[in-house]
Formats: C-alpha cells, structure tokens, sequence
C-alpha cells in the first residue's frame, strides 16, 4: 500500500450504513495499478446530513471525488452542479468528481459498467434484441445504456407494468429509434435476456421471469453479485443458454469511476 503523505489526493464512498463496502480494497487495486497517489475512504454521512457535508467537500481542494450509494443515489443528482442525460433520466447519481474550481459533475455508470462487463465477455450488444426484466434504479440505467449502444430491440417486462411503461417513455424521447415495448414475462426469442431485479438474492425468491421460455441460442445475463450462481443463471446453463455473471459489471465499473474522477490511466 502507498503511504499516505501531504501530496495524496483524497476520494470517499459515502454510504449509511457503511461497513459492508468493499470499495476502498477494490480501488486501492485500481490505484495500484494506475500509480496514482490516493486513498478511498468510507465516509458514513446520514441522509439529514448529507447536504451540509457535500457543501463543505466543495472546499476540500485535495478532494477528487465519491462514490456514492445506499440511500444518497437519488439526493445527490440534486447536489451536483451539472449531471450526465443518463444520471438525469435514472434520477439518481452514484459518482461524484470535484472539479478544480470545487464545482461537482455526477454521473451514474450502472448502465456503462454493464455494457463494459458484456463487452469485456465478447458480447457486443449492438443489434441484439433484448429483453431487461425489472424497473429499478439499476434496470433504468441499464436499459439506458443498451439503448445508447445500439440493441436491435429492447423489450422491458416487470412486475409494475406501468414502471417498465414509464421508462421506456422517457427513453423513447432520447432514443426514438430503437423500437421499445413493455412485454410480458416470457423471454421466448431474444438474443439477450437480462435478470436486472433484486429477485435471486435470497434462496426463497421466486424466478424473475418465466425460465421455461428460455432457449440454448441466448445469451442469460445477472447483475445480482452473491450469489454469483443465481437460480436464474443455474437454470439458464441447465438449458444450454450462455451465462454472465453479475461480478464483471461492478468490475469494470469501478475503473469507469476512477476514469470519471480523473484517476490517471
Ligand atoms: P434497484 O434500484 O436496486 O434496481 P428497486 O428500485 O427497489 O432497486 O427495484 C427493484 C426491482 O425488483 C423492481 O423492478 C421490482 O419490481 P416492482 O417495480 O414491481 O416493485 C423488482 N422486484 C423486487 N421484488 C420483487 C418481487 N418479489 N417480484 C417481482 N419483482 C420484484
């Protein structure tokens, strides 16, 4: 590990709770690796303080930046100067760079690091069509970068109809060239089907969507992390279908954060 001296540029996780994180040991690697001069810490802020303790980071001009997550995702697009049309329509921030004139831009990379994992894996998914279970924060950033990187087709199905219906309202307004409908639950016929639901975490959840519709031509991709065998995953393999793994998303988000703050390559 480098020491820390007068000249190391400072970076946070903000989190409520924050003791689970795994970040800081994840991008110590990362600054490693890039040779850079920095440390990652956990910064345990309740949301009732989270705008005074974002104010005073603006002046902290050996700060380059924050992660943040559980529960700040959604107040801290409010705290950024500027924000990305992706961090705008998610309605939710997850990285935060601090600008030299203490100014805060903040985008959210959900989306980016699960095209970057598929991409990592030689999946492209340009001209594919899709079919994304689920309408949470993660699946709307998703879908936004599927969208941007050009799918055939992208077809949501969730639980709440009119959520799914909602994003790809809003996402039809940026992207009206990708043909988008809100679809039942069966994944029959899609080139890559994508679990982007919390369902699979725990052991007694049911299937997110109907696994019988699945077929060995697909591709079954996760963003759940632990398990990284999901039920989904164990079916989808059991029936021929390629499988991706939750883990690569989070991995190659995490050099997109780096990127974001201004971490040198
Ligand atoms: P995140 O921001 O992490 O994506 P979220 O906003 O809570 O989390 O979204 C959770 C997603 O999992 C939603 O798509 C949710 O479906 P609803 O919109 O219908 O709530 C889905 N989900 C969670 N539990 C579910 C369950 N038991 N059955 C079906 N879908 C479920």
């Amino acid at each position: 590990m480098m020491e820390i001296t007068g000249h190391t540029r400072l970076y946070g996780i903000v989190a409520d709770p924050v003791a689970q994180v795994k970040t800081p040991q994840t991008m110590r690697k990362v600054f490693e690796k890039r040779g850079t001069d920095g440390v990652l810490v956990p910064m345990h802020v309740r949301s009732e303080h989270l705008a005074v303790f974002v104010q005073g980071l603006r002046g902290v001009m050996n700060f380059g930046g924050m992660i943040a997550t559980v529960p700040h995702k959604t107040a801290m697009l409010d705290l950024c100067d500027d924000v990305t049309p992706a961090a705008r329509l998610v309605g939710a921030v997850n990285i935060v760079r601090r600008n030299e004139d203490g100014t805060l831009s903040g985008d959210i990379l959900d989306g980016q690091g699960f095209v970057g994992g598929l991409r990592q894996h030689g999946i492209e998914p340009r001209g594919l069509s899709v079919f994304l279970c689920g309408a949470g924060g993660a699946a709307k950033a998703i879908a936004f970068a599927l969208a941007d990187a050009g799918v055939a087709r992208l077809d949501l199905y969730n639980r709440t109809q009119s959520k799914a219906q909602d994003i790809i309202t809003r996402l039809q307004g940026v992207y009206p060239s990708v043909p988008m409908s809100a679809v039942g639950a069966s994944p029959t016929g899609y080139d890559l089907v994508i679990n982007a639901t919390s369902l699979g975490m725990k052991s007694d959840d049911p299937m997110p969507f109907d696994v019988k519709g699945l077929s060995a031509q697909q591709t079954v991709a996760e963003i759940i992390m632990t398990p990284a065998l999901t039920p989904l995953l164990a079916a989808a393999r059991e029936m021929g279908c390629r499988i991706q793994y939750g883990l690569p998303m989070l991995e190659c988000q995490i050099e997109l954060m780096a990127d974001f703050m201004g971490v040198a390559k």
